[in-house]
């Protein structure tokens, strides 16, 4: 049978702020830039998710995309959309929320979810139009 990889895309807007406490003001803006602003700012992520599987014989599909988009939305896009990553998620509470970070933390919660024939093959976040992360789990 054919493998192949789908993807569904997704957009969520939100807040954050990338400090290390350890560290001096001068030195978080050298490591962190703008993303270390003290009053946070906002971002437009973009999000995909990519399945690995094969077509089913009859519907052809690898998966119905319904079915992931309402994974992703229930999973991670309801709960980040509008919200500040240091302070309103559970579960990325105590975790800096660089978009790497986020990733991992995106995989766990999606992988479960997926149906049996499918595999969760990679997430790719986008922070800015010139800045993206791509997990493949490992
Ligand atoms: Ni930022």
């Amino acid at each position: 049978m054919p493998i192949l990889y789908i993807s569904r895309k997704a957009h969520f807007n939100a807040a954050h702020q990338l400090w290390i406490p350890e560290l001096s003001e001068e030195e978080n803006f050298e490591m962190f830039g703008k993303c270390a602003n003290p009053n946070f700012h906002g971002h437009n992520f973009d999000l995909y998710v990519a399945v690995k599987g094969s077509p089913d014989p009859k519907t052809g599909l690898v998966m119905d995309l319904k079915i992931l988009k309402k994974i992703i939305n229930e999973q991670v896009v309801d709960q980040l959309d509008h919200q500040n990553l240091n302070k309103d998620v559970p579960w990325l509470s105590g975790i800096m929320p660089s978009i790497e970070n986020i990733a991992v933390a995106m995989w766990q919660r999606i992988a479960p979810h997926l149906p049996e024939n499918v595999t969760l093959h990679k997430i790719t976040l986008w922070e800015t139009q010139n800045n993206f992360v791509e997990y493949y789990g490992e």
